[in-house]
């Protein structure tokens, strides 16, 4: 077993060459898991640009359990653009421009790429006019509330920077993928990150950063437990719109509940400090479990924090791996899986606690 958490992305460059010249396809595969947020990023003082009310923190996942893998490939002999999304063909673009404005920011820092020995050259100019197949597959249920757009996004714009030479670092890649979706800028990196909502109009500093990597905290265990994989009934962008036009209270918590909660936090990861931790999780998500509350109660001090997104599923995280294999048993016997009921999986870090679980 390795850390639980590990570095998101890893991408391929490849060359395919299918006879004459011009039919060449270069190609880039990469993989970006999803990120659970521990304090949540809920409003935008910015819809076109996705600038949030208040900064965010999550946890990368590890990419072998949830992860998007997106291969983006370019070639003289495509004739249209086209988008597979878990091999369906897709109308593309994407509505709404979201994906059009990644694409345009990814495209104005496009430089050459040349490829001698292969006969290969596309300028920068080329880029606007070569056609693009982009084929997308989610290893978890999209939409449903597993931040699935924030794995794809931020996979879309890696590989298409790394397709396209763009030589911008992570920390700026994660301003543009904020851009698709705001919880995509916190998938360019492992472990736990940090969004941090920035002041200029811009956007321009509104970016992600690592607090600390995959290998900082690794005794943690990310349980999740998919009760549906139905796609939610309202999404995180109209449901935090509707929030931020109709709740007295969202303010209060953007300017004071949060930038302690984020400090608080920060201090929780550095420590190590798992009762902290659990506590300020627990306390952003707006949903409550008993029976993880009443575990909590009946020990010295917490087992296990929970959080939701936007959809059904439940995120636990157990403070080490003997723990896990408890709350398995758990959930397990509370909610055993069989053909009658929607739950069907559990998603954990690291199969053999299973094998603990018996
Ligand atoms: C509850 O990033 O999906 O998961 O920016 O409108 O695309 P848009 O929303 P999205 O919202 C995520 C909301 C959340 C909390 C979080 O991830 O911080």
């Amino acid at each position: 077993p390795g850390p639980l958490t590990v570095p998101p992305l890893q991408s391929r460059l490849g060359l395919q060459m299918a006879g004459e010249s011009k039919k060449w396809v270069l190609l880039v595969t990469a993989q970006t898991p999803t990120n659970i947020a521990v304090i949540k990023y809920w409003g935008k003082r910015d819809e076109s640009l996705i600038l949030p009310i208040n900064d965010s923190i999550s946890v990368t996942l590890d990419p072998a359990h949830l992860c998007t893998t997106t291969t983006v490939s370019v070639s003289p002999s495509f004739d249209q653009d086209r988008m597979w999304l878990n091999g369906k063909c897709r109308r593309f673009p994407f509505p709404g421009g979201r994906f059009q404005r990644c694409l345009k920011e990814i495209r104005a820092r496009a430089s050459d790429v040349e490829d001698e020995k292969k006969g290969i050259k596309i300028t920068k100019k080329d880029w606007e006019n070569l056609h693009l197949h982009i084929s997308s597959y989610n290893n978890f249920p999209t939409a449903a509330g597993l931040a699935s757009s924030a794995a794809g996004l931020a996979c879309l714009v890696f590989s298409l920077a790394k397709l396209m030479n763009v030589k911008e670092d992570l920390g700026q890649l994660s301003a543009i993928a904020r851009q698709g979706s705001g919880s995509a800028c916190r998938s360019l990196y492992g472990g736990f990150v940090k969004w941090i909502m920035g002041k200029n109009d811009d956007g321009s500093d509104s970016i992600a950063v690592q607090l600390a990597d995959e290998k900082h905290w690794d005794e943690l265990v990310i349980v999740i437990a998919v009760v549906s994989s139905r796609q939610k009934e309202t999404s995180s962008t109209s449901g935090m719109r509707e929030t931020v036009e109709t709740s007295m209270l969202i303010k209060h918590r953007a300017k004071e509940v949060v930038p302690k909660r984020i400090v608080e936090m920060e201090e929780a990861i550095k420590n190590r400090d798992f009762p902290s931790f659990a506590h300020l999780a627990c306390a952003d998500s707006n949903q409550i479990i008993g029976c993880v509350e009443k575990w909590n109660r009946s020990e010295e001090s917490p087992q296990v924090a929970y959080t939701f997104d936007a959809g059904p599923n439940a995120v636990m995280i157990a403070r080490n791996r003997k723990v896990a294999a408890l709350l398995l048993q758990r959930l397990l016997f509370h909610f055993p899986p069989n053909a009658d009921t929607d739950l069907n999986s559990y998603v954990i870090g690291d199969k053999s606690i299973l094998q603990d679980v018996g």
